[in-house]
C-alpha cells in the first residue's frame, strides 16, 4: 500500500474512512502497517503508556524524535504523524524548528498540535508542513480543562469547539482529531468540516477513528477510558508468558539441548586432551 498523500487524506470523508493508531517503536509500527492501518501517530501519549510519566507534559522533543524515527523504520510506507510536545508549539518559530527536526531527523510526514493555535498552524502550513489539528480534550492542558473530562457539553462550549475546528481547517489543517466530545457534537463538526475528523471517544460519526495502541492490546492498566475497546488482554498474556519463562529457568526446563550450540569432537579434544572429553 502506498503512503497516503495529504490530498488523499483530505478526501477521506464519511464514517470509517480513516484508521489511525498510535505506534512508538519499530515492531508496533511494522505490525500496524502489515495490518493495513492508514495513518500512524507517534502521540505524546508516549509519555504515559511507554515512558511511565503521569501526564504528557514531561515528554521532550528528543523523546519524540527517538520514537518517531523508530516507528518510521518499522513503517516506511505509512503516513506518519508526530506530536509536537508540550510548548514546542508555543510560538510559530518554536513549532517550525520542532517540526523541521521531526520531519528531517524523525521521518514524520505531518505534525499534530493541540488546541486552536491558529497562527502556529498557519506558519507551519505556509512553510509546507502538513498539520493535523486536535480539539476537545487536549491532554497537554488537561489540568486547566478540569482533568480528563468530556469537552463541549454545554451549548457555549459546543459552539466554541465547532468554531475552533472550523478555524483549524481554515488555517490549513488537513484533518482534526476530536477527543472526548459528545457524539452529537462530533457529528455536527464532522458535517460542517470539509476535511476529515478523527475521533477518539467521539462516537461513530467521525470520518476516522484513532486509538492508543497500548489501550487496544490491553497493556496499559493505569486507567481504561470508557471509549476504549480492548481487542486483546495483552497484559495478562505477556505476564503469563514471563511467569512460564521464570518457572522453566528455576526448574531447569529452559534452555533445552536444542537451544544450545555444539562444539565438535575435535575441538573438544583440543580443549581437554584426547580421551578426556
Ligand atoms: O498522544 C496521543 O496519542 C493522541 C491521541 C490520543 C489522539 O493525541
Amino acid at each position: 500500500m502506498a503512503k497516503l498523500t495529504i490530498a488523499e487524506l483530505k478526501q477521506r470523508k464519511g464514517p470509517g474512512s480513516l484508521v489511525m493508531l498510535t505506534a512508538y517503536d519499530y515492531p508496533t509500527a511494522k505490525l500496524a502497517a502489515e495490518a493495513g492501518v492508514d495513518v500512524l501517530l507517534v502521540g505524546d501519549s508516549l509519555g504515559m503508556v511507554v515512558l511511565g510519566y503521569d501526564s504528557t507534559v514531561p515528554v521532550t522533543l528528543e523523546e519524540m524524535l527517538h520514537h518517531t524515527s523508530a516507528a518510521r523504520r518499522g513503517a516506511p510506507d505509512v503516513h506518519l504523524v508526530s506530536d509536537l510536545p508540550y510548548l514546542a508549539d508555543a510560538t510559530p518559530e518554536r513549532a517550525l524548528a520542532a517540526a523541521e527536526r521531526l520531519i528531517k531527523e524523525g521521518g514524520a510526514d505531518s505534525v499534530k498540535l493541540e488546541g486552536p493555535k491558529l497562527a502556529v498552524v498557519r506558519a507551519l502550513v505556509e512553510a509546507g508542513v502538513p498539520v493535523l489539528g486536535h480539539v476537545g480534550l487536549t491532554p497537554q492542558t488537561a489540568s486547566s480543562l478540569g482533568g480528563y473530562k468530556v469537552q463541549g457539553r454545554s451549548p457555549a462550549a459546543a459552539k466554541k469547539l465547532l468554531e475552533d475546528a472550523l478555524a483549524l481547517e481554515d488555517a490549513g489543517a488537513w484533518g482534526v482529531v476530536l477527543e472526548m466530545v459528545p457524539r452529537q457534537l462530533a457529528a455536527l463538526v464532522t458535517e460542517q468540516l470539509g476535511v476529515p475528523t478523527i475521533g477518539i471517544g467521539a462516537g461513530a460519526a467521525t470520518d476516522g477513528q484513532v486509538l492508543v495502541f497500548h489501550d487496544l492490546v490491553g497493556v496499559f492498566d493505569r486507567f481504561k477510558p470508557k471509549f476504549v475497546r480492548r481487542y486483546l488482554e495483552g497484559g495478562a498474556l505477556i505476564r503469563e508468558a514471563i511467569e512460564a519463562y521464570a518457572a522453566d529457568v528455576r526448574a531447569g526446563a529452559f534452555p533445552e539441548v536444542g537451544h544450545a550450540y555444539e562444539m565438535d569432537e575435535e575441538a573438544l579434544e583440543g580443549l581437554y586432551g584426547k580421551g578426556e572429553a
